[in-house]
């Protein structure tokens, strides 16, 4: 078994919720306020795209199946699932019971689910994850891969302006070098706009207010979880306000793709 894959088996086993798959150690409360977040810009921001269209779609990296919810919430023709690890293969087959879930790890040469392609994929805080250069640009191809001509791609980055961010577990490339491998396959930029502003790292941001604010949030959090129930629901409309009128976030953005049709 792979270290990565190694590593998320037992995250995943010790919490599958959605502080297991968001930012672990913030508690449940925060992360719920988190995911509602991005449940109201992944739900607006998509439905213009695919809305009467009943897309058949595959979800990388689905965790807990936060936005395979998403995609059966947009009118999905069908909804596919899939995940390194077969913690979250078997924990979604339990609860999505009528849809299919696979084990892959987009990394590997050639990873595709039976052979399908697909009208929309979703790669959703998933990507950064790939810590490798070389698995990341091959994580890119497949995605390319399993999409139809015309197919659209959804993913989440830091999409950073400055210099990539290393750490053990977690990679926040530049905007051009994502920009860069994504149109090498033929994918084409629809849209990237900000998810956070105040209630997720600042990766792409060098105010010292924005990263003393969050690092005051984190210690807090990390301390007395309960108070994401307090902070969450306050700096959630904060959020959703930034996130509908500034173009470039701090923090984590949504992109979309087209494959092109050529
Ligand atoms: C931060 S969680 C995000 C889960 C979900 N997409 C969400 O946003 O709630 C990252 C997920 O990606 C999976 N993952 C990590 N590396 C992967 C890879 N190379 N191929 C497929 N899935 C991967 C992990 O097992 C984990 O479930």
């Amino acid at each position: 078994m792979s270290e990565e894959r190694t590593y998320w088996e037992g995250r995943l086993s010790d919490a599958y919720s959605l502080d297991g798959v968001g930012w672990q150690g913030l508690g449940e409360p925060f992360n719920r306020w988190m995911y509602r977040v991005r449940r109201r810009l992944f739900l607006s921001r998509l439905r213009p795209l695919v809305e009467g269209r009943a897309p058949d779609v595959l979800d990388v990296g689905s965790g807990t199946g936060f936005y395979v919810e998403r995609w059966l919430e947009l009118g999905a023709g069908s909804v596919t699932g899939s995940d390194l690890t077969e913690t979250a293969v078997g924990r979604l087959g339990e609860r999505f019971p009528a849809l299919d879930f696979h084990r892959l790890d987009l990394s590997e040469p050639g990873a595709r689910v039976d052979g399908r392609d697909f009208d929309a994929i979703s790669a959703m805080d998933v990507l950064f994850h790939i810590t490798d250069d070389a698995k990341y640009e091959r994580a890119i191809a497949n995605l390319a891969a399993m999409l139809r001509p015309g197919g659209l791609l959804v993913l989440t980055e830091n999409f950073v302006h400055g210099e990539p961010l290393r750490s053990e577990r977690q990679v926040s490339r530049t905007l051009a070098t994502i920009e860069g491998l994504v149109r090498a396959q033929g994918l084409e930029v629809v849209e990237r706009r900000p998810v956070f502003f105040l209630m997720n790292g600042p990766a792409d941001s060098d105010s010292r207010v924005l990263r003393s604010t969050w690092g005051l949030t984190t210690r807090a959090l990390t301390r007395r979880p309960a108070l994401g129930g307090v902070v969450g629901p306050l700096l959630y409309p904060v959020e959703l306000a930034l996130a509908s009128t500034v173009r470039e976030g701090p923090s984590t953005e949504m992109m979309v793709l087209r494959r092109s049709r050529r």
